[in-house]
């Protein structure tokens, strides 16, 4: 057994033992099984690489919050008891235990760890340092200074849109997981509904601009696309890298991470939203749901309208020359188990909720993860394969290596498909 997992069957001991005799300190209890069901493959062997591989601001900040839905799932977004944002002690969350050995405290905008040139991407480690915050206060102060620097400092595009890049302004795909989901879950854990409103918005503005032009006549991917194509995302647009193509992965960064935002907003308690001064009331609140089920739905409802190549999504969507692939295809079918299950829980709250095709999305979902547990894409160490090779998204070789986040959405994925079955969601089957 690696020395990783070894800690964490302590930890969960530990964990299941604090449940009766430290309930004063610790307002829920993790997720007691983290691991109830076999999703077909070896989620202890992925888990592994899943924090083993990663060696970057975002890949850190994308497993930081892949063990919080994995060992903390109650106050995970998703779960049933976010806020108020609990106080955990680290060492008794292997999310926090993990996140407090990667983040570096600096100034903006590498305030969190080392963004090598990008905005986003330090931002992605925002929501432990806010966890950590409740019992680390300089944790909390990083978090707002980093935070301060994305709504008022960074570049933004003409639209509004805040640039993934610190030095000129250009818009990513990848940003919308990495930075709204945190200016949100901030805006929250502070009562600053206007974090919360520029995390709604910019997954609006980054719509608004990446959504795809289609055209009815002959497409040529990457440069122009289908009308089945319609609502999809481009990668990349901007002046230093420009990418016009349909990325699978950026299609999942940006329909999960608006995921992220929209559940924080549902699960955000209503003495929030007062409408005093201008600020946001239930009304608007009603409608952000609405606009961010539609940008999640419309990119869940153009890749599941593209072929597959041996049962998964292409790594550009639209584009026959390319191999299906792991990443993109698990994140988004993390994220269709997700709306579905959100959907179940708050259709009455939110009539936008109701309307979401669970089954469709359950269909998709449930073939990626059965995919996965076949013909050797989760091979005998736990590597996803193939994924694309994540530091270059143009690379026609598969990566069979073990991509840092491509076995992170594996997790994420997992833990989506965990509560999905526990919600009894129609469909999601152990
Ligand atoms: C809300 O947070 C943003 C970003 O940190 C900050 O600029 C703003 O001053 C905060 N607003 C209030 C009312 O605290
Ligand atoms: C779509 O076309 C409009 C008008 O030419 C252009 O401004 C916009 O940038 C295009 N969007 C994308 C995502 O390429
Ligand atoms: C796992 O196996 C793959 C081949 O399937 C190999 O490329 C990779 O290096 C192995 N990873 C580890 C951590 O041993």
């Amino acid at each position: 057994m690696p020395r990783r997992l070894l800690k964490w069957s302590i930890t969960t001991t530990l964990l299941l033992i604090s449940e009766t005799s430290a309930s004063n300190v610790q307002r829920a209890t993790s997720t007691s099984n983290p691991i109830p069901f076999s999703p077909g493959f070896d989620v202890q062997a992925v888990l592994a690489l899943a924090t083993s591989l990663p060696s970057h601001s975002w890949e850190y900040g994308t497993a930081s919050e892949a063990l919080l839905e994995l060992f903390d799932a109650p106050h995970a977004v998703f779960g049933s008891d976010p806020f108020p944002v609990p106080t955990i002690q680290p060492s008794n969350s292997p999310s926090l235990t993990y996140a407090k050995e990667k983040i570096v405290i600096a100034d903006p905008p590498n305030g969190l760890d080392d963004g090598d040139g990008a905005v986003g991407d330090p931002a992605s480690l925002g929501v432990s340092a806010v966890l950590l915050g409740q019992t680390i206060p300089s944790y909390l102060q990083a978090a707002a200074n980093e935070a301060s620097y994305v709504i008022n400092d960074a570049p933004k595009w003409p639209n509004g849109a805040i640039s993934h890049r610190a030095q000129y302004a250009e818009l990513w795909a990848d940003f919308v997981y990495m930075a709204p989901p945190f200016l949100a879950y901030f805006g929250v854990a502070t009562q600053n509904v206007t974090a919360l409103r520029v995390a709604v918005e910019q997954c609006q503005l980054y719509s608004q601009a990446l959504t795809a032009n289609t055209t009815t006549g002959t497409a040529t991917p990457p440069s122009s696309h289908s009308a089945s194509a319609q609502g999809l995302w481009i990668h990349i647009l901007g002046p230093a890298s420009p990418d016009p193509g349909l990325w699978s992965t950026g299609n999942a960064w940006a329909a999960a991470g608006t995921m992220r935002v929209l559940a924080t907003l549902v699960k955000a308690p209503s003495s929030l939203f007062t409408g005093k001064g201008g600020l946001p009331n239930e009304a608007w609140r009603q409608q952000s749901i609405v606009s961010l089920v539609r940008v999640i739905s419309a990119i869940l409802d153009g890749a599941i309208r593209q072929q597959r190549d041996q049962g998964l999504l292409r790594n550009y969507l639209d584009d026959p020359s390319w191999f299906g692939e792991t990443s993109g295809s698990t994140l988004l079918a993390s994220v269709a188990y997700r709306l579905s299950t959100l959907s179940l829980a708050h259709g009455s709250f939110a009539a936008q909720l109701a309307r979401v095709n669970v089954h469709g999305y359950i269909n998709f979902a449930e073939s990626i993860r059965r995919t996965l547990g076949s013909s050797g894409h989760i091979s005998s160490n736990g590597t996803a394969t193939p994924a694309i090779n994540p530091l270059n998204w143009g690379d026609h070789t598969p990566f069979t290596s073990g991509s840092p986040e491509g076995q992170n959405f594996v997790i994420l994925l997992y833990a989506a498909w965990r509560d999905c079955v526990k919600a009894g969601v129609p469909g999601c089957r152990a």
